[in-house]
């Protein structure tokens, strides 16, 4: 959502909209396509946002500029929270009953396997997701974008992954949202998911889009992960199968952890809600 930090920029007034002062996005698109070319020379995979990307301008100050330091697992656990298979109850995977009414919007359904890089089922792992309503408005009190509340919608919803490493959500499609990163920001519409791991310290946090968004090649985030193969395992597969007549439209999309088809992962200094 809206970011509210200042982007540290060194465009001139020329590339900035006279009303917002904020910067244009064919600067921003400029920089993000020369980005893209200077990759393409060699397009060596890549499988990770890149943490210094600077057209994703409110990170430029706070991205990790140090390597990932190993943590000592017995240290953590020591602080770090836990839960249980009993403390996650199955109604937590429909979004859509969490209140007195229903939800305004596209009611879908989200379903996918979380696995290892062998391809093998990573079981009972809870599973959170957060979002935008139909409008793109979350309930946070930083966004305050003139989109209206949705009082049967809190957007946040979790589950445990079966046998199978089935994950399932029904939920509400979220609507794409301003930001404050340049002049006209539109995030794509997207589903933040996190898998929690058996250690805090082995959260995983990332997003979910939508086939065919025009956002796309406008949107300094999910331009950050500059290989486009590894960008394209953030989209979701939409599966004709798996809509239901008269409820809900169906949706795929399976988060891989490790190896080189590894879903993209970000880190908690990200801006985005
Ligand atoms: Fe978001």
């Amino acid at each position: 959502m809206a970011d509210t930090m200042t982007p540290a920029t060194t465009t001139t007034g020329a590339d900035r909209h006279p009303d917002t002062g904020l910067e244009l996005q064919s600067v921003l698109s400029g920089e993000m396509d020369e980005i893209s070319r200077k990759w393409a020379v060699t397009g060596e995979p890549e499988h990770q946002p890149r943490r210094d990307y600077p057209p994703y301008r409110s990170t430029l100050l706070r991205h990790p500029t140090k390597d990932p330091q190993q943590v000592d697992p017995e240290g953590v656990e020591l602080w770090a929270p836990a839960f249980g298979q009993r403390d996650v109850d199955p109604l937590e995977s429909d979004l859509t009953i969490q209140r007195g009414g229903e939800p305004l919007g596209e009611r879908m359904v989200v379903t996918g396997r979380v696995l290892d890089g062998e391809g093998r089922p990573v079981r009972h792992q809870l599973v959170e997701i957060w979002q935008a309503n139909a409008g793109g408005r979350y309930v946070h009190q930083r966004d305050q974008h003139p989109a209206p509340l949705d009082p049967n919608f809190t957007g946040m919803g979790r589950t445990l992954t079966d046998a199978d490493g089935v994950y399932r959500f029904t939920t509400i499609k979220p609507g794409p949202y301003p930001w404050r990163n340049h002049h006209t920001a539109w995030r794509p519409a997207h589903i933040h998911f996190s898998v929690f791991g058996t250690e805090f310290t082995q959260r995983l946090v990332t997003q979910m889009y939508f086939p065919g968004d025009p956002l796309f090649a406008l949107d300094p985030i999910y331009q950050s992960i500059v290989d486009p193969a590894a960008r394209e395992r953030l989209v979701a597969t939409y599966d004709h199968d798996l809509t239901t007549h008269e409820w809900a439209t169906g949706y795929r999309w399976d988060i891989v952890l490790t190896g080189s088809h590894r879903t993209p992962t970000e880190d908690d200094t990200e801006g985005d809600l």
